[in-house]
């Protein structure tokens, strides 16, 4: 939902009658949002979609259905995805990690590619590209994806993930229930990203090829569609390969952004996580944290003091995943650490790196964080993986590093 796009043939009009080169009507397919309210996009089929033969149970446990952790005690966490042991495709290497009504989130590392699409019928899904590069295959084209990127793939759109050789990647994947999308603030009332957004319309990268078939890439019938509705798999076989259109046009699609084209705002004083905002859910926000200058205030001795306040987020659960800078900030924190920080209780920097980062002028630090309004949860997989004395490690007076301002 970034702009209109069109890839491929489509008719002058809408609804009217189009054909191949053989002269066979094509199927034309409205992907709608909101009934017929929101956005929407176009397509053209060879074939029609509607055209599957059979439908199976399917059961992927820690991903549909995964397990909640029964009591989850009221304290800060630290969630170690690099001890996450996963194989097999990029549906049986998915896990929830964390989750509440509005978002789930989780991590992807495949290790073996598959012939089968998969469609999210719960809700918008924004992965963030922890490794890796390769692309995307899409009903709406293909999108090629590398390290760092967000890529936006929008309810109910069927995809699956390829990788170039030497590059298996790795996800954290963020599933909004109603949507996620570029935020309000970040709009003006023509929908246009404003020139004082952090980033432009430039940045974003749609689809720039069609999907076609090749038996060689995408095997024989019967083709699988794997669908996720309320948390429940069903795999949808096929006659004819489904995810080929000759044309599409329309305001919703798959797209990328690379986190490094991100434009931080920076202060004389620190600002609050709230100008880092990127893209935004229903009752929940991502943020972005990149490599950036510091806050600059000075007068006399007095300077500012660039690592974050401490505080308490008493409206939102706040998580954060570290993916690459100085962490040494927060004690046992590395490259593929999620911290949690609910609300209800303080946090902030830890011991002795409040001091340390007067007088620093830049960070490092590149990061993705979620605030949410409704709890998060952790499921049994998270608990699994989880650092248990992480919420002890404020209590003494031991420092870490100069990069202080990753702390928050
Ligand atoms: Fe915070």
């Amino acid at each position: 939902m970034i702009h209109r796009m069109q890839l491929g043939r489509v008719p002058p009009k809408p609804h009217t009658t189009f054909h191949d080169e053989q002269g066979k009507l094509l199927m034309e397919h409205c992907h709608t949002r909101e009934g017929f309210e929101g956005p929407f996009s176009i397509l053209y089929y060879r074939v029609p979609p509607t055209d599957e033969n059979a439908v199976e149970k399917l059961a992927i446990p820690g991903f549909c259905p995964f397990e909640p952790l029964g009591e989850q005690p009221l304290h800060r966490r630290h969630i170690k995805t690099f001890d996450l042991r996963l194989k097999g495709d990029f549906l049986d290497a998915r896990r929830v990690l964390m989750f509440n009504a509005d978002v789930q989130i989780s991590m992807v590392k495949p290790t073996e590619r598959s012939p089968r699409f998969f469609a999210n019928g719960d809700g918008d899904e924004l992965y963030f590209v922890f490794k890796g590069t390769g692309r995307f295959e899409t009903l709406f084209g293909v999108l090629p994806f590398r390290e760092h990127d967000y890529v936006h793939i929008p309810r109910a759109t069927p995809y699956r993930i390829r990788w170039d050789d030497g590059a298996a990647p790795e996800f954290l994947v963020f599933e909004g229930t109603q949507f996620i999308d570029i935020p309000k603030e970040w709009r003006n009332r023509s929908g246009q990203i404003t020139m004082y957004a952090p980033y432009s319309h430039r940045d974003f990268r749609a689809p720039q090829s069609l999907l076609t078939y090749h038996e060689a890439e995408h095997g024989k019938a019967p083709f699988k569609l794997v669908v996720k509705r309320e948390d429940v798999l069903t795999v949808h076989l096929h006659p004819h390969f489904p995810v080929e259109v000759v044309g599409w046009d329309g305001f919703v699609y798959p797209f990328a952004f690379n986190i490094h084209d991100y434009q931080p705002k920076t202060s004389t004083i620190h600002l609050p996580p709230t100008i880092h905002l990127t893209f935004a859910g229903n009752n929940f926000v991502v943020c972005s944290f990149v490599p950036r200058k510091v806050d600059y205030f000075q007068r006399g001795d007095v300077k500012a003091i660039p690592c974050p306040y401490g505080h308490a987020s008493v409206h939102m659960d706040e998580i954060l995943f570290y993916v690459a800078g100085n962490f040494t900030s927060r004690r046992g924190i590395m490259s593929g650490s999620i911290s949690l920080h609910p609300a209800g209780i303080p946090h902030g920097p830890h011991p002795g790196t409040y001091e340390k980062s007067v007088g620093t002028d830049r960070t490092s630090e590149l990061a993705v964080m979620c605030d949410t309004y409704k709890q998060l949860r952790l499921t049994t997989v998270a608990h699994e993986i989880e650092d248990r004395d992480y919420h002890l490690t404020w209590v003494s007076r031991e420092g870490g590093g100069v990069d202080a301002p990753g702390a928050r």
